[in-house]
Order: structure tokens, then C-alpha cells, then sequence
């Protein structure tokens, strides 16, 4: 009689147990579903691509050519020191610099893998975001990772939409980004 009740008891401990856990992963779950960001920023893109003699102008260099494989530009690297602006007007004040690079990456389409850091030196904010993903241009928005941020957006993690604002030929394009962090410390 004793073993069963002692028994018993170790079952409705292990029970109580397991429903906690199931139901704190549950919450968490749904509040990542259901998070807002707590950061957001909507910011511009310009990329100025070197043709030779404009170098006064230009805010990206091919560094790599592309190779024969397919007619999309497989291959093709390259890396820009770009201007970010509050707004899609290429001669507004930079609010920010976007710096990395990006390569052309599939045979039979436009695609391309983006890497860069935003780095902001102004009154409003100081400090990086690190940025990358698969630019899937048959898409009419594509999602980058932030991966990372220091400074004011130190250790900070989420997502950039992104959104191509214009396309002028190869030699120039705007970004619409619509950063959202998910982490703020
Ligand atoms: C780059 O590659 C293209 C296509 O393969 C070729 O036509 C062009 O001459 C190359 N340019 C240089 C600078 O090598
Ligand atoms: C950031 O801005 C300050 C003040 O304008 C300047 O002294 C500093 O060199 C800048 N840093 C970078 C990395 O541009
Ligand atoms: C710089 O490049 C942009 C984009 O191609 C163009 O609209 C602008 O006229 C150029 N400015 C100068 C001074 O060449």
C-alpha cells in the first residue's frame, strides 16, 4: 500500500513536469511567431558601379570578372563602398555606408549572394550591422539575415527586406531595405 501511494506521486511529479515543459515551449514558440520588431529602419541602397572614368562617382568595382558558365554573369564579384540614405534621392546626405561585396551565382538566371556591413557614424547612431543572404531577383522581395551589430546595435539579430527601388542597365541600382531587429540590447 505505501510503495503504490509513493509510486503514484512520483508519476504526478513527472507528470506536472512535462506539462510545464510543454507548455513554456509552446509560449515561446508562439511569441517568436508573434514578435515585433524592436527596432525598424527604412533605408536606401545606392550602388554606382565603376565603368573606368568615373571614378569620382562610383561606390563599386567589379574585382573579378565573370566566368563563360551560362550568359547571367556567373562569377562576377563585386565590391562596393556604397552610400545609404533616409530617403531614395542618391544625392541626399549618407546616413550610412554599406560596405562589402556580391557575386553573381546562378547559371541560367540573375542571382546574387550579398555580404556587407552598414556602418553608421553620426549623432543618431554609431555603430554596425552585418548583413547577408541570397538576393533572389526573380523575387520581388527578398529577406537578408542580419547577423550581427555593434556599437548602438550591439549583438543585435533580424531580417532586411529588400526591395530593387530602381534599375538603371548594370551601372546603377537602388535598394528600398526595411531592416527589422528582433534583438535590442
Ligand atoms: C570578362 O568576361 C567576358 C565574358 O567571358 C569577356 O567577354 C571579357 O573580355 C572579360 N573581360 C576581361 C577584362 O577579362
Ligand atoms: C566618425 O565621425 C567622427 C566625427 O565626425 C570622425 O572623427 C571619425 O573619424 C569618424 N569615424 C569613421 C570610422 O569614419
Ligand atoms: C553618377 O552616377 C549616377 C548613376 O549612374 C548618375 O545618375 C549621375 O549622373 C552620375 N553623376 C556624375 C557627376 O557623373
Amino acid at each position: 500500500m505505501m510503495k503504490l501511494t509513493v509510486e503514484k506521486y512520483r508519476f504526478m511529479i513527472l507528470f506536472i513536469i512535462l506539462v510545464i515543459i510543454s507548455q513554456s515551449a509552446l509560449a515561446s514558440r508562439n511569441s517568436m511567431r508573434h514578435r515585433e520588431p524592436c527596432k525598424r529602419l527604412q533605408l536606401y541602397y545606392h550602388d554606382i558601379l565603376f565603368r573606368g572614368t568615373d571614378a569620382a562617382n562610383a561606390t563599386s568595382a567589379k574585382v573579378a570578372n565573370q566566368t563563360a558558365l551560362g550568359d547571367f554573369k556567373f562569377g562576377m564579384l563585386v565590391v562596393f563602398d556604397d552610400p545609404i540614405t533616409a530617403d531614395n534621392h542618391l544625392l541626399s546626405p549618407p546616413v550610412a555606408r554599406a560596405q562589402g561585396f556580391y557575386f553573381y551565382n546562378k547559371k541560367d538566371d540573375y542571382n546574387a549572394w550579398f555580404a556587407y556591413t552598414l556602418v553608421f557614424n553620426s549623432t543618431q547612431h554609431k555603430g554596425t550591422i552585418s548583413i547577408m543572404g541570397a538576393d533572389l531577383m526573380a523575387e520581388e522581395s527578398r529577406d537578408f539575415s542580419v547577423v550581427g551589430g555593434t556599437g548602438d546595435f550591439f549583438m543585435t539579430r533580424g531580417i532586411v527586406t529588400i526591395q530593387t527601388d530602381t534599375f538603371e542597365g548594370a551601372y546603377y541600382f537602388r535598394l528600398k531595405m526595411d531592416i527589422k531587429l528582433f534583438e535590442c540590447y
